[in-house]
């Protein structure tokens, strides 16, 4: 699997548990569930993508900021999964915050897909894109193993 294919098998992953964040509202164990979900998907994502897919194209001229506005996307987005713990579930105030956390995350997700991801694949050469989506996957799953043994 190339990076580009793990990432995007992680931003599938995103986008499911966000549809079910968002259809388990009314039902207090299975947003609290979906939304534990996506805070260790998200977290494991953001780092082991910002690892093996934005620091390489760092490197790069052509890349480099689409680079530095991905990993400023990702701290945004952190920012708000902390505004969505602190609100009181229920509230006016925490749908608000799951509204604006989920359309960030869709934002994202595309935009990566739809923007960074070709202009990626005209500086990765094919090997590199190959040996990053094994690092990818590998960081992505023991950061997710991490997560869940801290739990
Ligand atoms: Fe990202
Ligand atoms: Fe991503």
């Amino acid at each position: 699997m190339d990076i580009f294919d793990a990432l995007l098998q992680s931003h599938q992953r995103q986008r499911a548990i966000c549809k079910r964040f968002l259809s388990g509202i009314g039902e207090h164990a299975e947003r609290l569930q979906a939304f534990d979900e996506l805070k260790t998907e998200m977290a494991a994502h953001e780092t082991a993508e910002e690892r093996a897919f934005y620091v390489p194209l760092i490197e790069h001229d052509e890349t480099v900021d689409p680079a530095r506005h991905g990993i400023a996307e990702h701290h945004e987005m952190d920012e708000m999964v902390e505004d969505l713990d602190k609100a009181k579930e229920g509230t006016a105030e925490w749908l608000e915050a799951v509204g604006k956390l989920v359309h960030k995350v869709h934002h994202h997700l595309d935009e990566e897909e739809q923007k960074f991801f070709p202009q990626a694949r005209k500086v990765l050469p094919v090997q590199q894109q190959q040996e990053l989506g094994v690092l990818y996957q590998e960081e992505h799953d023991r950061l997710v193993a991490k997560e869940e043994q801290a739990d």
